[in-house]
């Protein structure tokens, strides 16, 4: 059986792509920004997943306005970079996984999910940006295959955050009845609050996207109640794409372990945010692998284990 063990959301600000492509990222500016996904990479190499879920939302590279698909899921066997005005960007080619695609599709349209199947799509910065701050930037290929989801939130009306975390639920229903054992990351990507235009442009919300990484974290039904003039009053224009990584989320257990966080303002004109959720079961799993436990054994919740390793040198000292 195929499962997702982990989510992961992350900003997707096209100059973070600029500045991996011209070679810019020891420069302080970007350094700052890079070195806060220095631990997820490595957390990926270590959990290597077979199949990655992209939910991003195309900046009217593969669509126009002419046809703007509400859910787009990508079922093709590859997506190329697409040209955003300075030629593709110099990635490898995304190489789909069209069977779990398409098995997802059937199973989230007979959900009552009307999804749009999409066989032909580039893939712009939304989704190769988080690529590279998870998985590097490999010469030749990516090191797993992708299967992009484009959400609509450049033209009104977006989904609705419900609707994107019960479709959520709906993936992580279709990849559990995935025949074939793989393991399966979900990322959500956008935000966190940003405003490119108009004269608001450079907004940013610390203090509401710590709470929104907050709540994502602890309590995300109530992030699925957040309408859209709230996003954009709070976050910014932009910041709608905040609503994405609920897709993501949905598709977790209701409890999570927060296993990452990154923070940083501003990169570009957006404040970055990063975070890496791992459902329970699996984390309990590489927990026992790592310390060479039984199978059954759990490991105690996170706060504990923090008290515990902080008492641990009081403890020594006075065994001394
Ligand atoms: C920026 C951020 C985005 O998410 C985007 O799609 C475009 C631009 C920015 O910060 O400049
Ligand atoms: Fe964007």
């Amino acid at each position: 059986m195929a499962k997702i063990i982990a989510g992961v959301g992350s900003s997707h600000v096209p100059a973070i792509g600029a500045a991996l492509d011209n070679g810019k990222t020891e420069e302080p500016y970007w350094k700052r920004v890079f070195s806060g996904f220095d631990k997820s990479k490595e957390w990926m190499a270590k959990i290597k997943p077979d199949v990655a879920i992209v939910v991003y939302n195309d900046h009217a590279s593969a669509f126009s306005v002419d046809v703007i698909p509400t859910f787009a899921l990508g079922c093709a066997a590859q997506f190329p970079p697409s040209d955003e005005g300075w030629g593709p960007r110099p990635v490898p080619v995304v190489k789909g996984h069209p069977a779990l695609a398409a098995h997802i599709a059937q199973s989230v349209i007979l959900d009552e999910f009307d999804l749009t199947i999409v066989n032909k799509m580039e893939v712009d910065h939304g989704l190769t940006v988080p690529l590279n701050l998870l998985f590097g930037q490999p010469k030749d290929e990516w090191p797993c295959p992708v299967i992009p989801l484009a959400v609509n939130v450049v033209m009104y009306p977006p989904p609705t955050g419900h609707r994107c975390y019960m479709l959520g639920k709906a993936i992580r229903k279709a990849v559990e009845s995935y025949p074939e054992d793989l393991n399966v990351v979900i990322f959500g990507t956008g935000g966190l609050s940003h405003q490119i235009s108009g004269p608001r442009a450079g907004l940013i919300n610390s203090k509401w996207d710590t709470a929104f990484l907050d709540n994502l974290s602890k309590d995300p039904k109530k992030l699925t109640r957040i309408p859209h003039v709230e996003y954009m009053r709070e976050a910014g224009a932009e910041g709608i794409e905040m609503m994405l990584w609920l897709i993501m989320r949905g598709a977790l257990d209701d409890r999570v372990v927060e296993i990452y966080r990154f923070y940083i303002v501003p990169a570009s004109n957006t404040a970055v945010g990063h975070i890496i959720l791992e459902n329970r079961l699996h984390s309990a799993k590489r927990w026992r692998k790592r310390n060479g436990l039984p199978k059954g054994q759990r490991p105690m919740p996170v706060k504990k284990r923090r008290a515990a390793a902080a008492l641990r040198p009081v403890l020594r000292r006075g065994a001394r």
